[in-house]
């Protein structure tokens, strides 16, 4: 009964949405969403990794690939969410130079102008998920990597470092290993490169770390600002892109950067 009552206010909604595009650009001609937006840096109140690999055990423990084996073509936040995302992305994303997009699907939620920068060769986007029909039906990239980025122990090998931009919309719940997996996203992004981590509410149960389901909102957001401390990357920040409350999807970014090579040695 609950789920069919969820299921009418999801697809009420959604029909809502969709005459709401008015409201979507809206919000990406104005660039103040973004400077305006509600934001808090965000420090560990604890000097070292404070998990241990019971957090990062899941219900369904059998590999990502029997899981991700048939392609999902639909929307994994509604359109509220996606509309503050694509604006998001238009206004801190480079519209030139290379993007990895972590667990990529069939949409990267690109605002027009990065795809239109991507149709014009100026922005590269890579891709690393785990189904390769959705991975070539997504437009937004330019190449892609088909790997299970929890087996594999080194998961940016292959890929040529320098990235200016790193991505991940709402998937970095199911990642077991994300300090490992941070640290070598770090490795390949180049100094003051920035990564962008979306999060929101809603997941696969069996798939996300078990910490992950034990967690309200504000904590899973500490959670992924430890993963991004804890794996080298610099000042930590979570921005609210659309807060809890009402029927739309929360969204919020996780982001850090790395550190500019000053090009000073220490003595
Ligand atoms: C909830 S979907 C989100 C997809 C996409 N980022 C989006 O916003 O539509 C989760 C994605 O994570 C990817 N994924 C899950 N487990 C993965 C793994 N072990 N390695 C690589 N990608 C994974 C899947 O391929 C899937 O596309």
């Amino acid at each position: 009964m609950f789920k069919t009552l969820q299921s009418f206010q999801r697809s009420f909604f959604q029909t809502s949405a969709r005459s709401a595009a008015l409201f979507a650009g809206f919000m990406s001609q104005d660039s103040r969403m973004v400077k305006d937006l509600p934001r808090r840096m965000y420090k560990p109140a604890y000097d070292s990794w404070p998990y241990s690999p019971a957090d990062f055990k899941r219900m369904d423990e059998s590999t990502d690939d029997q899981f991700y084996t048939s392609p999902r073509f639909v929307n994994h936040i509604d359109d509220y969410a996606i509309a503050a995302l694509k604006n998001y992305y238009e206004q801190t994303l480079p519209h030139r130079g290379r993007i990895l997009d972590l667990c990529s699907s069939w949409v990267s939620h690109f605002s027009p102008e990065l795809d239109v920068a991507v149709s014009k060769k100026e922005l590269q986007v890579t891709g690393i998920g785990m189904n390769r029909r959705e991975l070539e039906a997504n437009q937004s990239l330019t190449d892609f990597i088909v790997r299970d980025l929890n087996t594999v122990d080194k998961p940016c090998q292959g890929l040529k470092s320098g990235y200016d931009a790193v991505t991940c919309v709402v998937s970095i719940d199911y990642m077991t290993k994300p300090l490992e997996l941070l640290r070598a996203v770090h490795e390949v992004t180049a100094p003051g490169g920035r990564i962008h981590l979306a999060i929101s509410n809603r997941c696969f149960p069996t798939k996300a770390v078990g910490r992950w389901l034990k967690l309200d909102e504000d904590q899973r957001l500490n959670m992924i600002g430890d993963y991004l401390w804890f794996s080298g990357w610099k000042d930590p920040e979570i921005v609210t892109l659309k807060d809890v409350g009402g029927w739309t999807d929360p969204l919020w970014i996780v982001t850090a950067v790395k550190a500019k090579d000053t090009g000073k040695s220490e003595l």
